[in-house]
């Protein structure tokens, strides 16, 4: 598919068919995932991918033991076939930016955290996240990605150690017919709002 069609169909599914995807798609999504930048190639972002039924009933249960997506109309999400989840690891971004070549370090020749603009972790991690979203359409997959409100419980339940941090889940399926969000009333914001060519 055309890199601008995969764009422009990407869209957040909330329905899936209870169909699973053959694990060379799976694999393909995967790397994919994988094949972005980051700061300093630390490569720091890790994933969970979950693609067994008995791997899914435990991520549901420990992320949304209320079954949110039901009451808000889209109990098919829960119907997704394959759960990836990034993890931004700071721990990984301190280490590397104190190596030589960065110098990232305070005067006691430890990491120095006040050298960071943003923090660069969750930035790698979001790249993450959106290339996983895209890949899904280019498979002629449909994808959401929805915040984790409770991280400690996902970690107790797949034994994620404390410094990796969930930036949101991507459940990732064949699309089914779903409602729209009510956020999209908002509409897209003109360009010339958002675009500040020259100076702000
Ligand atoms: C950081 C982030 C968090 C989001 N969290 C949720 C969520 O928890 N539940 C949900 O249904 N959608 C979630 N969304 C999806 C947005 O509502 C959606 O991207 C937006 O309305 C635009 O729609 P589109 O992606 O279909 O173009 C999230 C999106 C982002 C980028």
């Amino acid at each position: 598919m055309e890199f601008r069609e995969v764009v422009r169909r990407r869209r957040m599914v909330r329905s899936f068919e209870p169909r699973p995807i053959p694990p060379q798609v799976v694999d393909r999504v995967v790397r994919t995932t994988l094949r972005g930048p980051s700061a300093g190639f630390t490569q720091g972002t890790e994933l969970l991918v979950l693609d067994a039924p008995d791997q899914l009933a435990r991520f549901w249960g420990a992320v949304s033991p209320d079954r949110g997506f039901d009451r808000a109309g889209w109990p098919g999400v829960y119907n997704a076939p394959l759960v990836v989840v990034p993890f931004a690891h700071k721990a990984a971004y301190l280490a590397r930016y104190a190596e030589p070549d960065k110098g990232w370090t305070g005067p006691n020749g430890l990491p120095d955290e006040r050298r960071w603009p943003v923090p660069f972790w969750y930035v790698d991690a979001a790249f993450a996240a959106m290339l996983a979203l895209l890949a899904a359409v280019d498979e002629s997959l449909g994808a959401l990605f929805f915040g984790i409100r409770d991280p400690a419980a996902l970690r107790a339940a797949f034994g994620v150690p404390d410094a990796f941090d969930p930036i949101g889940a991507i459940a990732i399926g064949y699309p089914a017919p779903d409602r729209p969000s009510r956020s999209l009333r908002r509409g897209r914001r003109p360009l010339d709002e958002v675009v500040h060519r020259g100076s702000w």
